[in-house]
């Protein structure tokens, strides 16, 4: 894969910080990708290499098990940079000795700088620094110096320049480091060099680029418009790549918010004048999930419904070979493993581990790289209005996914009701603006209620409000009591089948942010 510019390979040595030392590496507007140590060489041989970052990770290098790369990884001529796990492969692989610490480190760390250049340029004095480990650095390898040192551990930076190679023991990716982001924008822009041209019309136009010469010049694509950021930016890319040979189906699966439908058309039929068509299949997708529970087996039934669907419509072109989506690079690495590497299958994304062998279509995602907010700004630089770019995200799944237990349209019918009052209350006290995401779940548990005088045997509903930057990690969100009792009053009075509202108070990890 090549972006045509220069980027950071992103070894993920197997934690979850990988993709967030990606994410921080683009924000400093240089192009980055992840690889698994096992492919790493390939994939760095590959890109267009401006330099390496090796992620933190659970393992001690000295383990028998341990990750562990081929150390040609350093013979590529460019700067190295190691991140806890990373750094002390990294001083192992040059002959320096890692030892179980007496101390674990784990948290917040004051760390003093002993040289403000090169990864540290600008960053001088006493920070605050987030650590998490358990071995510690014995010896360095030779021709390595100390950058920064803790009471607790004297190598809590070291680096040495005639090599290009660095490392730090704590995060610089979390942003509990204080001067995290400066010291890999250091490192990205000072050490190796790269310029911060990653930038969104230069991403459009390389996309731009790549689709047309993917679909030629008689090819036609037909893509899912779901009302979203992610397919509505896609959308719009495939269109100026290739005009109306750009065919956009919207289909009511059964499984959208109250309204969604009616919002959709007069988007994208009316204001943006591409060629839409909506298709209501809702009664099929409803037949064939009909009395599947298990969460993987509804997605996958899911995903297989919606390429029936744009398949059926693909006949109605004679060139229809292509099928667009709105697939994000963190959709990738989720459902299948960015390159088959260590990151564990948690989800499977409805549009990329549904799909079936014999697609017999082949796919334009032109968001396959990017991460959500670039995509926003992408979004925003295509001139779509703040109000579609900074709507919540709505899984591709849709309300499947919310509504625990059975499908079925009665159930559906209360969640969509519950989750409008959720959604609207927020709304209305302006509160959804710092908010990643807010809805409501309905769970297949009953309860026994009172109504009047009656006794009441019904659902629970579960209201999830969560902050996130990436969705990859989400803190839960406590709205204010009188918000929190209206909203409840408001289901328990207004929405059949529910007697019950409970709060969902777990973040992410341990939970996930939707319920299946
Ligand atoms: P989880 O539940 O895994 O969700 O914490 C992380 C983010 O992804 C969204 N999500 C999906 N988006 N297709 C999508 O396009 C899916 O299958 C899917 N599943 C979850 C979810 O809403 C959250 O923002």
């Amino acid at each position: 894969m090549s972006a045509g510019q220069k980027g950071i390979l992103v070894v993920d040595m197997g934690a979850q910080y990988a993709q967030l030392i990606a994410r921080r590496v683009r924000e400093a507007h240089v192009w980055s990708q992840i690889a698994p140590p096992d492919r790493a060489l390939e994939i760095a041989r590959e890109m267009e290499l401006g330099g390496i970052i090796l992620s933190g990770g659970p393992a001690s290098v000295y383990a028998p098990d341990a990750p562990s790369l081929t150390e040609e990884i350093l013979e590529l001529g460019v700067p190295v940079l190691g991140i806890c796990y990373g750094l002390q492969w990294l001083v192992q692989a040059l002959g320096g000795t890692v030892v179980p610490a007496d101390k674990h480190e784990y948290g917040r760390t004051s760390v003093q700088v002993r040289r403000d250049e090169h990864i540290f340029e600008a960053v001088a004095g006493r920070t605050v620094v987030w650590m998490s480990h358990a071995d510690r650095v014995e010896a360095l390898p030779e021709g390595f110096e100390v950058y920064a040192s803790s009471n607790d551990c004297p190598f809590a930076a070291i680096g040495n320049p005639e090599r290009g190679a660095f490392g730090v023991q704590f995060h610089p990716e979390v942003t509990h480091t204080v001067r995290g982001r400066e010291i890999l924008q250091n490192f990205v822009w000072r050490v190796c060099g790269l310029e911060a041209s990653w930038r969104p019309d230069s991403i459009v136009q390389r996309e731009i680029e790549k689709i047309q010469g993917q679909v030629g010049d008689d090819g036609e694509v037909v893509l899912g418009l779901s009302g979203g950021v992610d397919s509505s930016v896609a959308a719009l890319i495939v269109h100026r790549a290739i005009g109306d040979r750009l065919h956009c189906i919207f289909v009511d699966n059964g499984l959208l918010r109250l309204g969604e439908r009616e919002s959709g058309e007069a988007l994208f039929g009316q204001h943006l004048n591409m060629d839409l068509t909506v298709v209501d299949a809702s009664a099929q997708f409803l037949e064939k999930l009909a009395g599947v529970r298990d969460p993987e087996a509804k997605r996958k039934v899911i995903g297989h419904e919606f390429v029936e669907v744009f398949r059926e419509e693909a006949k109605r072109f004679t060139n229809a070979r292509f099928l667009g989506q709105g697939t994000l690079y963190p959709d990738v690495i989720e459902s299948v493993n960015v390159h088959g590497g260590n990151t564990a299958v948690i989800k499977s994304h409805h549009n990329v581990g549904g799909l079936p062998e014999d697609l017999e279509m082949d796919l334009v995602e032109p968001l396959r790289e990017l991460f959500k907010d670039e995509v926003r700004d992408i979004g925003r630089h295509l001139g779509l209005s703040d109000v579609l770019v900074d709507r919540q995200p709505f899984p591709g799944p849709g309300l499947a996914v919310r509504c625990l237990g059975e499908l079925t349209a009665e159930r559906l019918e209360s969640l969509r009701l519950a989750d409008r009052i959720v959604t609207s209350e927020i709304e209305a006290e302006g509160l959804h603006e710092g908010l990643w995401q807010y809805f409501a779940v309905l769970l297949p548990v009953r309860s026994v209620g009172v109504m009047g005088d009656a006794r009441t045997y019904e659902e629970a509903c579960a209201i999830r409000v969560v902050q996130s930057e990436d969705a990859m990690t989400a803190d839960w969100v406590l709205l204010p009591q009188e918000l929190l009792a209206k909203i409840s009053n408001r289901i328990i009075n207004e929405v059949r089948g529910i007697n019950r509202v409970v709060l969902d108070i777990s973040s992410k990890p341990p939970s996930t942010i939707e319920w299946e």
